[in-house]
């Protein structure tokens, strides 16, 4: 969601503040704006739109002052004007804030009564009117900041930044991350430590319910109680050269360039010598029954591990939508591990998920691309996937990662269940080691992709089609498409496609089906019949054999290399990915921060 930066500089805050903002951008992009003190008076700037519109704006209205805030938004409450975007302000106080604070009507109300009405439509004006009511009756700015922290209700980050005080930001953290950066006589805050990356690697994260007052000598840091809090000062590695585009034209072109060495890299770090080697703490010995979480693309791959964990393991799986999850009551068995599958580690409905399976399951396990963040902090175990920094808005290498690394766990799960033995085991590994390989010849089929995509991009609807462990990468290819494109795309079982979907086949719905020649590949085969029969336009994405074996009347077909059968999802996730992105790109769409979305979702 909305990107926060604070920094206590030595040089002119406006340009480190857009530099660092450029580098959230990817969490929201509807609005964007700083405010400085500079000679003790507070001042802003806003503007809607990209980043750049700010930066445009900031060369004829510069903003003077070392000490300042920003902030890129994704709108909750109120549209994408300028008077909705942060920071906002209220008399000395100027506040920038991601979350929602779910109280803000009440404390609204409170406040008009009071005669400080809000001029706009933002829960966040609130916070800003509430810290001015308080210093408005003779508190100083930290203590103003504290007491207004304590009646609000929701999820939140925020930093404070107030008239006269040129060294001092409070930050506080409750339900969505802050970072707080230690420099040299210079002070950072941030939403994650992308943002401050070139500034400092010396990082602490405020813990749930903290908050910090912030000066250029340090940090002071207040748990929930307000008692003195320690939180230690990490050095963190971050590789500047993963959030760079390095040459490609989006991030997402180059993330999903980056699968077979993210692959490597990941089958490296947990396949020693041939031997899988996941942390001794997945043991699956006493498990009877696994239950997934997660959201969008993460849950896509949930639903591919169920086929692995079942079929490898033999262990019951249920997988659900984070949303939905904790409002259906699951009866959970104390003898059960909750998977949370999540790349940024910070989605809320995740997050309220795996907090409501404490203390009802034997076992919390993370698969997270974030190591550093809330929900991998909050888990018995947090799986790295190890893809890197993901930038584009629609995720990609974190996919496939999450994939690999869920096949890894099915296999130790079949290990520690006794279905497979060490041989077995390692069999299926070597078969793993195939895939950056075969995933570098699967991106080889880029430009002939481009082509059909030229075509697909004239559409409005396009239905995607798999059977089998392909069925879940229906739904991820129709959720990369429409995202990117703005196509209504939709993924089915397609054995479903008779008991409905059937009826919206016509020579202008492009159908995509997802079949490598395996068993149910001639069952499949069936269904795109039925799909030619009515004039319907197949794309069929398969292998030599099942490209040869389907047949004349496609509309296209583009053969993969053949995959070994288990983990084909993973491969078949890259000309899904590609689909989305050619069309993306020949339709003109914005293609790494496309409309209404942000990457990190930190609000349920
Ligand atoms: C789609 C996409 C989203 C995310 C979902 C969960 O391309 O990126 O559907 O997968 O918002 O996000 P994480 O994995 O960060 O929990």
């Amino acid at each position: 969601m909305c990107g926060i930066v604070g920094v206590l500089g030595k040089h002119e805050a406006a340009p480190v503040l857009l530099e660092a903002l450029k580098r959230l951008e990817y969490r929201g992009y509807d609005s964007a704006g700083i405010a400085t003190v500079h000679k003790g008076q507070l001042d802003r700037r806003r503007a809607v739109g990209k980043l750049m519109n700010l930066s445009d704006l900031l060369v004829h209205e510069p903003l003077a002052g070392k000490a300042g805030i920003g902030h890129t938004r994704w709108a909750t409450h109120g549209a994408a004007t300028e008077r909705n975007a942060h920071p906002h302000r209220s008399g000395p106080v100027a506040v920038v804030h991601n979350g929602i604070i779910e109280n803000f009507r009440e404390l609204r109300e409170e406040l008009t009564a009071k005669g400080l009405a809000p001029e706009t439509d933002t829960d966040t004006e609130t916070v800003a009117i509430l810290a001015r009511h308080y210093m408005d009756e003779g508190m100083p700015p930290r203590e103003a900041a504290a007491a207004t922290l304590k009646r609000l209700e929701g999820a939140f980050a925020l930093c404070f930044l107030f008239d006269g005080e040129e060294d001092l930001i409070v930050a506080a953290r409750k339900g969505s991350p802050l970072a707080i950066g230690h420099g040299e006589g210079e002070m950072f805050v941030g939403s994650d430590a992308i943002a401050l990356a070139p500034l400092t690697d010396r990082i602490t994260y405020l813990e749930e319910g903290d908050y910090a007052f912030v000066t250029r000598d340090g940090a002071e840091i207040f748990d929930e109680e307000g008692r003195r809090a320690n939180r230690e000062v990490t050095q963190i590695k971050m590789d500047s050269a993963r959030i760079e585009k390095a040459g490609y034209k989006h991030f997402m072109a180059k993330e999903i360039a980056e699968q077979p060495v993210v692959m490597a890299d990941a089958l490296a770090a947990y396949v020693k010598s041939g031997v899988l080697e996941l942390p001794e703490a997945v043991d699956f010995r006493e498990v009877d029954r696994l239950t997934f979480v997660a959201c969008g693309t993460a849950y896509y791959a949930c639903l591919v591990g169920k086929y692995w964990f079942e079929e490898l393991a033999g262990l019951p799986v249920d997988v659900d939508i984070a949303s939905e999850f904790r409002y259906r009551e699951p009866p959970m068995s104390p003898k059960s591990v909750a998977i949370f599958v999540s790349q940024s580690g910070e989605t809320a409905d995740t997050l309220a998920a795996l907090r409501f399976c404490r203390d009802k399951v034997a076992r919390i396990v993370s698969v997270v691309n974030v190591v550093t963040s809330s929900i991998a902090r909050e888990s018995d175990l947090a799986l790295p996937i190890r893809a890197g920094v993901e930038i584009g808005v629609a995720s990609t290498k974190a996919f496939t990662g999450q994939l690999l690394v869920l096949a890894l766990m099915a296999l130790k799960a079949a290990g520690d269940k006794g279905r497979m033995t060490d041989a077995e085991i390692s069999q299926r590994l070597d078969e793993l080691a195939t895939l950056p390989g075969l995933m570098n010849q699967a991106l080889s089929r880029s430009n002939q992709i481009s082509e059909i995509a030229k075509e697909l991009s004239e559409t409005r609807d396009v239905l995607f089609l798999g059977r089998g462990r392909m069925f879940p990468l229906a739904l991820e290819g129709a959720l990369k498409l429409k995202e990117i494109s703005y196509i209504h795309a939709e993924g089915y079982a397609s054995g479903e496609l008779k008991h409905g979907p059937i009826a919206l086949i016509d020579a202008h719905v492009p159908v995509v089906v997802m079949a490598p020649h395996d068993k149910l590949f001639d069952k499949t085969v069936s269904n795109m019949h039925e799909v030619m029969a009515r004039h319907g336009r197949v794309l069929l994405i398969t292998d030599a054999k099942g490209a040869a074996a389907a047949k004349a009347g496609t509309w296209k077909t583009l053969t993969l290399p053949e995959v070994p059968e288990l983990f084909a999802p993973i491969l078949y996730a890259i000309p899904a990915q590609l689909l989305a992105y050619h069309t993306a790109v020949a339709k003109g769409t914005d293609v790494d921060q496309p409309r209404n979305l942000a990457k990190s979702v930190t609000v349920e």
